[in-house]
């Protein structure tokens, strides 16, 4: 099948430290696409809203939950940066105070625009919210990597359909 002809969709996951849900979130959404043969059509990053752990790889519990499903985390922490508003056309935060924080540094309404919630787009999530494991035990990174898998899965559907993206 065709590719419709169109500039890549940027993408840009957040959450507070970038090192445990965006990360693996940007790890997911890629593979996912990649699987589609749709890696092409997307710039896909992550940033934090903090700077705690810039220039870090990601928690090493967030690694290897990763790595349970096949996915090598390799990205380095970074703090959310005003360009990013200019960048990217979709800032998914992980959970509400991650919003917020987007929200505050927002400057006018189409950069207001471009935040939402990761879980946003699943028609059936109990929560809005990819819970922060940072504190939590090993389930509770476990169910981070099953949640973003299944907000990826929804993300591209919700793509596909507004963009008319098709199957290469
Ligand atoms: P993340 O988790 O926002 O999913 O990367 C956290 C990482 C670090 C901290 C809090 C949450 N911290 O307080 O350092």
């Amino acid at each position: 099948m065709e590719t419709k002809n169109i500039s890549q969709i940027r993408i840009l996951f957040v959450c507070l430290g970038n090192i445990c849900r965006s990360p693996i979130a940007e790890a997911t959404f890629k593979h996912l696409v990649k699987t589609q043969n749709m890696l092409h059509l997307f710039e896909i990053d992550s940033a934090g809203t903090a700077g705690y752990h810039v220039g870090e790889l990601a928690d090493p519990r967030t690694r290897k939950v990763a790595e349970s499903v096949g996915l090598e985390l390799d990205h380095l922490s970074r703090q959310f940066k005003m360009e990013d508003f200019e960048r990217f056309d979709y800032i998914l935060a992980m959970d509400k105070s991650n919003a917020q924080g987007l929200s505050n540094l927002a400057r006018n309404r189409e950069q207001i625009a471009k935040i939402s919630l990761f879980r946003a787009y699943e028609k059936e999530a109990r929560s809005l919210e990819v819970p922060d494991p940072y504190y939590g035990d090993t389930a509770a990174f476990i169910k981070v990597q099953s949640i973003v898998e299944h907000a990826s899965k929804s993300f591209l559907n919700f793509l596909i359909k507004k963009h008319g993206l098709a199957y290469k």
